[in-house]
């Protein structure tokens, strides 16, 4: 089933001093969702922002936003970010015992829920929490940090998860890349399966308005 493609601009990489001049571009490019990456600097190495920016951003768009928790102990802290404005949340596998747990709180505030997974974490997990899910992520670089290089091996498991989801009537199921997503290489993960498109360089190194009008372009390109 094809699936209509959602362009996330990560806010990483936007500039931090001017975050409200960022976000007023991401809109003039008609980007559909803003992505938050969350860091504890325990799951994964850096430290980002929390629930008071994301707070912040949020009277400043109509763009609904997208955070990605890459943080120990998640279920903590989903209260918080349903207070600050989320209106999707991802949590990593990597870090949850309880994901079936995790995902009815998320959804118990009416918002999306979504699980991610590094780049080499089996889709078995998400094969079994699909169900519960809105989205899935699927991570294309090793998280921590913007601007890394994408790694080939998430268009086999894109691929893989986009057969699965036909295949058992869980089409309507986004799934998300995140990292090294540029202008040239966006068509080849679309032609994987991926709809919802995160992409922080390659969008805020530049042009930001024309830059995602493009990778829109070459997204929306793929039949
Ligand atoms: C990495 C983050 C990504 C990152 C993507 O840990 O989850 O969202 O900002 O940035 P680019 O598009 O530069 O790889
Ligand atoms: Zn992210």
């Amino acid at each position: 089933m094809k699936k209509k493609i959602r362009i996330a601009p990560s806010l990483l990489s936007a500039d931090f001093a001017h975050l409200a001049d960022e976000v007023k571009k991401c809109e003039q490019g008609a980007a559909d969702l803003l992505h938050c990456d969350i860091m504890d600097g325990h799951f994964v190495p850096n430290i980002t922002i929390g629930p008071l920016i994301v707070s912040a951003i949020k009277p400043l768009t109509k763009l609904q936003l997208n955070c990605h928790l890459m943080i120990e102990k998640p279920e903590k802290y989903i209260e918080d970010f349903v207070k600050a404005g989320a209106d999707y949340i991802s949590v990593h596998v990597e870090v949850q015992n309880h994901l079936h747990r995790t995902l009815s709180l998320i959804k118990s505030h009416n918002i999306k829920a979504g699980i991610a997974l590094n780049p080499v974490t089996p889709l078995s997990y998400a094969f079994d929490a699909a169900e519960y899910c809105d989205f899935i992520l699927l991570m294309s670089v090793n998280p921590g940090f913007g601007g890394q290089k994408f790694i080939k091996s998430t268009l086999k498991k894109c691929e893989t998860l986009s057969n699965f989801l036909d295949k058992n009537n869980l089409e309507n199921i986004d799934i998300e890349v995140d990292g090294g997503i540029k202008i040239d290489n966006v068509s080849d993960i679309v032609s994987a399966g991926a709809n919802m498109l995160v992409c922080g360089s390659g969008i805020f190194d530049g042009d930001v308005v024309a830059n995602i009008i493009k990778l829109r372009a070459n997204a929306e390109s793929v039949k």
